[in-house]
């Protein structure tokens, strides 16, 4: 083959997200991981959840976080990078960039190119003085900073209650790795969503307008369109539920009807009512919390909740 470029086939083993889809959709129940649901347009849903009069964690995280800016920014008063996790469009940054204005520079981190590059182009354009460094990847597989900020006091930002959507051993585990990664001494700002009654929490994953269906099903678009799969978007439906046991919130799409579908030239066989489980977000107590981040190496150091529906913002410190 001198001189022409060699054609490498993957098997799905060596492609990750393949096996990772694989995985899940021939496991018994059949899950996806949530961290698929965006792409340019499960993004761009994303955002307009967060007008749904029903989704109150975006509005509320919003409104704490304008009222303590301040008391973060004291929290946070040394360092000059601030690294966010999950940034999406960088909505909730701004109040703490307008708090925090000898920052030198912001990370964003995120695994959904459309929602990344939108994002830092609009702080760039509204805080020129920031060095705003991209970083498109999954923060679940790699954690990975620009070496330019090696040596440089680091505050990290986690806000969304993206946290919930990993499992509580995963959270602890995520949270280890930002530990390491940082080192000691360093802060984080995560947002975290709290426990509360069913009759708020179902109707804010399943919203009137159906935008959070539109979310969760744009999933399956997705693979047909990326994976070769070949979902009839008619015979699946959005399910919102409320697991009391775990304390989570799960998605799920169910098949109306039995069915066979193809991926990646596998068959996956589908009773009537078997459902793929796409997302949870725990919602967590503040002491549980505060366990999970101490188990990981951080102590919170300040803590803030808002009136019903209460949100947490809490202030973590790695001694
Ligand atoms: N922080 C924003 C967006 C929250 S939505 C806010 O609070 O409004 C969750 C964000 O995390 C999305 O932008 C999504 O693309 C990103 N995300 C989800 N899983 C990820 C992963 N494994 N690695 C990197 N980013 C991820
Ligand atoms: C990003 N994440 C915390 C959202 C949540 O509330 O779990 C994603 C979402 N899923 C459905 N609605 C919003």
């Amino acid at each position: 083959m001198a001189g022409s470029a060699m054609a490498l086939v993957r098997t799905p083993e060596q492609h990750p997200a393949h096996a990772e889809l694989l995985a899940g959709l021939l496991s018994v129940p059949k899950t996806l991981p949530s961290k698929y649901l965006y792409d340019e347009e499960g993004s761009r849903l994303f955002e307009l959840i967060c007008d749904q009069p029903e989704y109150y964690v975006a509005r509320t995280e919003i409104s704490l976080l304008a009222s303590i800016a301040a008391e973060v920014a004291h929290a946070l008063r040394d360092r000059s990078v601030l690294v966010e996790f999950g940034s999406g469009a960088s909505v909730k940054t701004r109040l703490l960039l307008d708090a925090l204005p000898l920052l030198s520079a912001y990370v964003p981190i995120d695994i959904s190119q459309s929602a990344l590059s939108a994002a830092a182009l609009a702080i760039r354009g509204d805080y020129p003085r920031l060095n705003v460094m991209p970083v498109l990847g999954d923060f679940t597989r790699h954690l990975t900073l620009p070496t330019t900020i090696d040596g440089r006091s680091i505050a990290g930002f986690f806000p969304g209650s993206t946290i919930g959507n990993f499992s509580p051993s995963a959270a602890v585990d995520f949270l280890a790795r930002v530990r390491r990664l940082f080192g000691q001494g360093s802060k984080l700002v995560v947002g975290a969503d709290l426990a509360k009654t069913p009759r708020v929490l179902v109707p804010a994953y399943n919203d009137a307008e159906g935008v959070t269906a539109a979310f969760n099903k744009n999933l399956l678009t997705r693979l047909n369109r990326e994976f070769g799969a070949n979902f009839d978007l008619g015979s699946f439906d959005h399910v919102a539920s409320w697991n009391a046991a775990e304390s989570r919130i799960e998605m799920h799409l169910v098949s109306l009807v039995r069915q066979r579908v193809t991926l990646l030239h596998r068959w996956l066989d589908f009773a009537a009512g078997e459902t793929i489980h796409t997302e949870n977000s725990y919602k967590y107590s503040p002491v549980a919390f505060a366990r999970m981040a101490a188990q990981a190496g951080w102590s919170v150091e300040r803590r803030w909740i808002s009136d019903n529906p209460e949100f947490a913002i809490f202030a973590l410190s790695a001694d």
